[in-house]
């Protein structure tokens, strides 16, 4: 079994790591949580027993054998390397973007690219919008060779964390008893209820936000694919909770067919195929929510672009966006 250390276990993303380290199998041995002077002495209820936060130090997460970065990117620059140097360091999974881009740092999806992490400590996860569409990408790519994508997301709350989640409830509160006629916004850019912003991070030199070319960067480096690898996306926040939802038109080099690639995603492990018309089954975020496989639906050949299909995919932002991915490049790693 293994030692496992979690920094940020009490965050959004932290909590459901605890939580699919509880369901998984992975062989915890003993689970050790990392916090800072606030959070240090607090007790937190886990299957593993009653767990004390831990003040954070590089010395005392050194001596796990896995450490899960559930922070910030500012600290996981600081820490990350030299939690995981030389032969008793830990092999650290970072889920900030501190090291996403970083030459020789391994940006993993399991389902993907797990050999990536062979003889590497450091690993990357990746972003949660990223993360979701490429499991339903991956199979298709390898049936037909993608050639361009453009995707347009509907994010949830949940992306930024529970201060997050917290605003939109609260706001949606406040909206409807009468209290306010417009919510109060501190963490998005405007208020989220009864809204959609299409801006999520930082603006960039070229017109995108950073959310969005993350889309761009992180597929090239997950899907093996060159560095000029057209892909585009327009990233919006809408006030659901915690599911991302994604419409995806994706360019192939191959004529589509679309019974096989019903077939390659029904196969895809990760995926759940919710394309059911005649039923109204399609992916959603109601029903995506607490699951750890994306769902994927509304799946048809485009009728702009030759060799194209366009379909809809809905994923949890905390599990499969960023907690489970997390865990299962750990089992993999320990395989
Ligand atoms: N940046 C994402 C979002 C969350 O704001 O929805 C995690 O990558």
């Amino acid at each position: 079994s293994f030692n496992v250390g979690i920094v940020g276990a009490t965050g959004a993303v932290g909590k459901e790591i605890v939580g699919v380290l509880e369901k998984r199998s992975f062989p915890v041995g003993a689970l050790r949580i990392f916090g800072s002077e606030r959070s240090a002495g607090k007790e937190v209820d886990t299957k593993f027993g009653r767990v004390t936060v831990e003040l954070f130090s590089e010395s005392s997460a050194r001596e796990c054998d896995v450490v899960f970065l559930a922070v910030d990117g500012d600290f996981s620059l600081k820490h990350a390397e030299a939690i995981c140097e030389g032969n008793d360091g830990a092999v650290v999974i970072d889920n900030s973007s501190a090291f996403r881009y970083k030459e020789g740092i391994p940006l993993v999806v399991p389902e993907i690219n797990s050999d990536a992490t062979k003889g590497k400590k450091l690993i990357a996860n990746p972003n949660c919008t990223t993360a979701i569409g490429l499991m339903a990408i991956w199979p298709l790519h390898k049936l037909f060779g993608l050639k361009k994508m453009v995707m347009s997301t509907y994010q949830a709350a949940s992306g930024a964390g529970q201060p997050g989640m917290d605003e939109l409830m609260e706001g949606t509160r406040s909206v409807l008893s009468g209290e306010r006629e417009v919510a109060e916004n501190k963490i998005f850019a405007h208020p989220l209820p009864f809204n959609v912003i299409p801006h999520i991070d930082k603006f960039q030199e070229n017109g995108y936000t950073k959310e969005e070319m993350k889309v761009t960067w992180e597929t090239r480096k997950i899907c093996g694919l060159p560095d000029d690898f057209p892909v585009s996306c327009t990233a919006v926040r809408i006030p659901t909770s915690r599911a991302h939802s994604e419409s995806i038109v994706a360019i192939f080099d191959k004529p589509v067919d679309v019974a096989l690639a019903r077939k390659a995603l029904e196969e895809a492990p990760g995926v759940k195929l919710v394309d059911d018309i005649a039923n109204l089954k399609y992916p959603m975020p109601l029903t995506a929510t607490g699951q750890y496989d994306v769902e994927v639906g509304r799946l048809r050949k485009n009728i702009a672009f030759d060799n194209a299909l366009e379909f809809f995919v809905v994923g949890d932002q905390l599990l499969r966006g960023a907690a489970l991915n997390a865990v299962v490049v750990a089992e993999k790693m320990v395989e």
